[in-house]
């Protein structure tokens, strides 16, 4: 059971203010009664809801990709630090998105935020091994034995070790990453570990959506279906992504 008002925002009929005045002029009527309270408990699985007499379907299901930029830290509350969902326009945001994992408040790029349990767990699942793509700025210069490392899985400074990964050097002090899991700091630490401290990351790629020229701060809606775990060839994703 949930409240009508939230019920009906989260639906994306309109925002739980303005649903709050249609509520209290009569507008909705529950399994065939006028409802005034927003506050009423309601069923979303038993009741039949009706706006201005017309059945309110169920919560409409959306991907979205945003292009983070630095400073936003992925989280949908913080007392400090802004947080990506200030970037994410009203209408999503009462469909109730949510990110897909994390990215660290300096890394830019490519976050997926979807109200949709199902692809959300899918993505994250550790079972699944879907492929993120990063292009990494850092000291020092990547080589076969830092490639082979990767393909071995690197061990982390607390001992961890990470499932095989892929390095493709792009020349000095840049390079592409492609890792199939989510640990904290993640790539920051593998880069780390081979003496290659990252000084700028961002994700191009994720479960084969890549950023395009989607421009910094920008969110597009995408199918739901686009999202897909293709084997990861870390060269041709790389070429069809902009770097810095
Ligand atoms: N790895 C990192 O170190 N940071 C991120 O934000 C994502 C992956």
């Amino acid at each position: 059971m949930q409240r009508l008002d939230k019920l009906l925002s989260e639906a994306g009929v309109a925002s739980r203010r303005e649903l709050k005045a249609i509520i209290r002029a009569g507008r909705v009527q529950v399994n065939g009664k006028t409802v005034r309270d927003p506050e009423q408990k309601v069923d979303e699985t038993a009741d039949e809801i009706m706006l201005d007499g017309a059945v309110v379907g169920k919560k409409r299901m959306v991907l979205l990709m945003l292009h983070k930029p630095a400073g936003y830290v992925t989280s949908t509350d913080d007392p400090r630090d802004q947080t990506v969902m200030e970037l994410i326009p009203e209408e999503y945001r009462r469909l109730g998105v949510v990110p897909i994992g994390r990215l660290d408040k300096d890394t830019e790029g490519l976050l997926l935020l979807t109200n949709d349990g199902a692809v959300n767990h899918n993505l994250l699942s550790p079972r699944r091994h879907v492929w993120k793509l990063y292009y990494a700025s850092h000291e020092g210069l990547a080589g076969e034995a830092d490639m082979a490392a990767f393909e071995a899985g690197i061990t982390l400074e607390n001992g961890e070790t990470c499932l095989p990964a892929k390095l493709h050097p792009l020349g000095s002090g840049r390079s592409l990453i492609a890792i199939r899991e989510g640990k904290y700091h993640q790539v920051r630490r593998m880069m780390a570990a081979r003496g290659m401290p990252v000084t700028y990351l961002k994700r191009v790629a994720f479960g084969g959506l890549t950023l395009g020229e989607l421009p910094l701060g920008a969110v597009k809606e995408v199918a739901l279906e686009t999202v897909q775990s293709p084997p990861c060839d870390i060269a041709q994703a790389g070429s069809r992504c902009f770097f810095p």
